[in-house]
């Protein structure tokens, strides 16, 4: 029964990874039932960082069953790196990791289109991480999707591969200019990841409704960040996948009368990456702060993240939209020193003042933030325990998050490693 949804609440990187590392302790099964590979996840135990992009954030503590669920898009040979990564650190995944034999598989044209089509764009173009993730969930839902399922028996992989490479090439050369691809290259370099995968292939669907039978906890663990999610971020600057908590549902296979929490990671300010808009973007001293001691730049593609202020109109969208019960505040060593800190609590669009998240891009674009401004701080968080240990303006700034977002702030995350983090409320009460 008791299953919580982590998700991020803006747009990505809030700390995800760290947060559902953290929260493993007291799970059993941990499932990650979205996105792909543009997901870089980072996890920092005993001084050691480890970035997952696809194997779920649970995977470094032994013993804890990881599922990569039906509503992913899996690149195999960035998963089988991933795995060959962990195993060689001292993990043990075999009989604990279970890969979705419905999820999608990322083939060699998906990237190629991936490419092809922010080309096309040019100056329109999204920003994509590159990695074929929108070609592969546009072929999901047009049906000419190879899965898990496939991929795993020759037969069928070589059957499926055969018609869709056809239309395929026809796309690559007619549309893009591109050679095409040889059948018996794809043929073999995915036969070969089909024989180092086919063990950890699993009805996983089954395997989480055990665990829910077995009354034990789940944590699902969400990428990117709700103003990526295909319907409710800034379209068409988001993700291919539904990076709400409702998507946990139909990407690992549960209801929602499964869900007994959904828990929001927000980081204490704000960052993008790739294009679109950015209501609070700085770029003054303040966002170079935010920049640099937040070491802002992309786990996946090493791109710099845009950075700004914490933007309360956004989060309180993502509250909506997510059903949010509790708040993970991240990153709040990060403004130690930073001077006044300013949240914006409302936006100005042509002289009326709105706290609703636009829907138009034109909107967004013409956003005036407006802000609110609390004292700083410039002591360093990044030791506290305790609630009683920060700063008073640290848990003013805090408390006032709370009360504009409606939504206990629980845990506070004080740096990247496992110990640095702060319960104020237990999530799993
Ligand atoms: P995710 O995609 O949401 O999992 O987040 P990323 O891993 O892409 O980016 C978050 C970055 O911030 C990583 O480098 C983390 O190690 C780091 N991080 C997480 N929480 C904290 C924190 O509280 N303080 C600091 N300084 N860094 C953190
Ligand atoms: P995590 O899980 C931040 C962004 C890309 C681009 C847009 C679409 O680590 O928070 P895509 O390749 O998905 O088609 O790109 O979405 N994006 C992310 N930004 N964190 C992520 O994941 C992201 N995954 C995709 O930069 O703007
Ligand atoms: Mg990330």
């Amino acid at each position: 029964m008791p299953t919580y949804i982590v998700v991020g609440m803006q747009w990505g990187d809030e700390g995800k990874g760290k947060v559902v590392d953290y929260l493993t302790r007291k799970a059993d099964l941990v499932v990650r039932h979205q996105g792909g590979n543009n997901a870089g996840h980072t996890v920092v135990v005993d001084g050691k960082q480890t970035i997952l992009h696809l194997l779920p954030s649970g995977i470094l503590h032994e013993n804890k069953v990881c599922v990569i669920g039906n509503g992913t898009v899996i690149d195999p040979a960035v998963l089988i790196e991933e795995l060959d990564t962990v195993e060689a650190g001292g993990a043990k995944v075999e009989g604990r990791l279970f890969i979705s034999s419905s999820a999608h598989i990322i083939m060699p044209y998906h990237k190629l289109l991936d490419k092809g089509q922010e080309k096309f764009r040019g100056k329109n173009r999204i920003g994509t991480t590159g990695r074929g993730i929108g070609p592969a969930y546009a072929d999901k839902a047009d049906r000419f999707g190879i899965r898990m399922c496939d991929l795993v028996e020759p037969e069928v992989f070589k059957e499926k591969l055969a018609d869709v490479l056809q239309y395929k090439n026809m796309m690559l050369e007619k549309l893009f200019d591109e050679k095409p691809l040889s059948y018996d290259a794809i043929c073999e370099e995915y036969m070969a990841y089909a024989d180092r995968l086919r063990p950890f292939a699993a009805d996983t669907v089954a395997i989480v409704h055990e665990a829910i039978e077995a009354n034990s906890r789940i944590v699902a663990e969400g990428a990117q960040g709700a103003m990526l999610d295909l319907d409710h971020g800034t379209y068409p600057y988001v993700t291919s996948s539904t990076t709400l908590a409702s998507g946990a549902c139909s990407g690992a296979g549960f209801g929602p009368g499964d869900v007994r929490g959904v828990i929001g990671i927000v980081k204490a300010y704000t960052t993008r990456v790739g294009e679109g808009p950015f209501p609070t973007e700085l770029f003054d001293d303040a966002g170079k702060h935010l920049s640099s001691v937040g070491k802002e730049f992309g786990a996946t593609t090493g791109r710099p993240r845009r950075c700004g202020w914490l933007d309360c109109v956004q989060l309180r969208r993502s509250v909506q939209v997510n059903g949010v019960t509790h708040i993970v505040l991240t990153k709040t060593d990060v403004l130690g020193s930073i001077g006044p800190i300013s949240l914006c609590t409302g936006y100005d669009i042509d002289g009326k003042v709105t706290r609703d998240f636009p829907i138009r891009i034109a909107d967004l674009e013409k956003v005036k933030p407006i802000y609110e401004q609390m004292p700083g701080w410039d002591e360093d968080l990044s030791a506290c325990t305790s609630w009683d240990e920060f700063p008073e303006n640290a848990r003013n700034y805090f408390s006032h998050i709370e009360k504009v977002l409606g939504v206990p702030v629980a845990i506070i995350s004080v740096g990247p490693g496992r110990k640095q983090t702060v319960d104020r409320v237990d999530t799993f009460a």
